[in-house]
């Protein structure tokens, strides 16, 4: 069945998945309609400004307060702030992708953090894991309380119900969900590998346009919402929290997904990459990359992100006199990166989807050797870069790889070495 989404970034969406059920003119009724319980969930201080306040009113089965106490579990291979727990080494580094595991293992069991900065409890930072899964989560579900969570598929689809409705999400897309929005994801393919972002800091927004104007970048009526809908299920029903760094487990008897009807603008979205409508440069030079972000979480200093979402999608590529792959760089900004498919534009080999690298604050890094020689003795025509999608999680704080990373059979342990070679020019 195709799914249906609402359109728009922000907006104040209403919907209802049974007519009727969501009150017209009063948020809190004293007998809201078709007997549901409202609820509010909000993603912002009351008091947050009104161009970043999210809030959602839920009309449920039963209200959220009914749950059992939750119990510690294991917290796997999920990692969170302070990220203290090896030495931050200041190399460049870089990861083959993690095998699909061959044992059971769902959306939350799959989830393997590579590194992070911050800590959920003082909501800066972010923490950044591989997902890799081959079990559609059924009577289990995800409650984040440290994180919004992006997450980019790679490999397989995914099958996204929360709250708020159902979401299907394929590599080349990405979806968001809020800060404490419980989901369960289903594996359409029968596996899924991708990378998760847990924004612990603001919520990421659209980025201002200046002197762009109104278009450009991602567009507000490309991000999709879904549209209300619900399990009414009385079954055994595994509720996993993520609370402060760590795993807690409990039993509901019913499907926590009982929203039957919803308004606000604090809701999930998806968004498709290709509608990102890239901007370059047209004659020389090479500009910033923050020309190619896609959205920002801001820390509370002007232009300085918590962290940006930046992508590097098919475009043509026309600037004259110009070296056109990234220079040469040491920027104050941490830099993680993936790639969904194809080659990135900076490395001639070495870099594979699926696989990740982290390029920390002031190390130097850029085009290898063999991009370095091309790129600089091309031809400068138009060229159309075609069929690739890296993507960077830039932050203004340090990435620190955690021990299973460090200690990963994929970390390329001389990947300093692709920038060994460059011979003095000087003359
Ligand atoms: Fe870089």
């Amino acid at each position: 069945m195709k799914i249906k989404y609402q359109s728009g970034f922000g907006n104040s969406f209403s919907t209802e998945a049974v007519r009727g059920a969501l009150p017209l003119n009063q948020n809190s009724p004293q007998r809201p309609p078709r007997g549901l319980y409202p609820e509010v969930l909000s993603g912002t201080a009351f008091t947050a400004p009104r161009a970043e306040n999210l809030s959602t009113w839920l009309y449920k089965l039963r209200p959220s307060a009914m749950q059992p106490q939750y119990k510690s579990i294991g917290n796997g291979l999920l990692r969170s702030g302070p990220f203290d727990e090896a030495k931050t080494p200041p190399h460049r580094l870089r990861w083959n992708p993690l095998p699909i595991p061959s044992r059971p293992t769902d959306f939350i069991d799959g989830l393997v953090t590579m590194a992070g900065s911050g800590d959920p409890a003082a909501h800066s930072g972010l923490g950044v894991h591989f997902f890799c899964a081959n079990r559609s989560m059924t009577d289990r579900y995800f409650h984040n309380a440290d994180a919004e969570m992006m997450l980019v598929p790679q490999l397989g689809g995914l099958s996204i119900f929360s709250e708020l409705g159902k979401m299907e999400v394929q590599p080349g897309e990405i979806a968001v969900l809020p800060r404490g929005m419980k989901f369960k994801v289903g594996l359409p393919d029968g596996k899924a590998r991708g990378y998760a972002c847990e924004n612990y800091g603001a919520h990421f927004r659209l980025p201002e346009l200046g002197p762009l104007g109104s278009q450009g970048l991602a567009q507000k009526r490309d991000f999709l919402v879904p549209v209300a809908a619900f399990e009414d299920r009385n079954a055994k029903c595994e509720v996993v929290l993520k609370f402060l760094g760590n795993l807690w487990a409990t039993e509901y008897r019913h499907s926590p997904l009982d929203v039957v009807a919803w308004h606000g603008n604090h809701a999930p979205y998806k968004y498709d990459l290709a509608r990102f409508m890239v901007m370059n440069t047209v004659s020389f030079d090479h500009p910033d990359p923050s020309i190619f972000t896609v959205l920002t979480s801001p820390s509370g200093q002007a232009g300085v992100a918590n962290c940006d979402f930046v992508i590097f999608p098919p475009r043509w590529q026309v600037a004259d006199h110009t070296f056109r792959p990234p220079w040469f760089h040491r920027n104050v900004m941490s830099e993680l990166m993936g790639l969904v498919h194809g080659e990135y534009e900076s490395k001639a080999e070495g870099f594979l989807p699926g696989g990740m690298s982290i390029h920390n604050c002031l190390q130097g890094h850029g085009p290898d050797l063999p991009t370095f020689e091309k790129a600089s003795t091309a031809e400068l025509k138009p060229h159309q870069l075609k069929n690739s999608l890296a993507f960077m999680w830039e932050s203004r704080y340090v990435f620190r790889p955690t021990k299973f990373a460090l200690r990963a059979p994929q970390l390329q342990r001389n990947y300093d070495a692709v920038w060994d070679g460059f011979k003095k020019r000087f003359k």
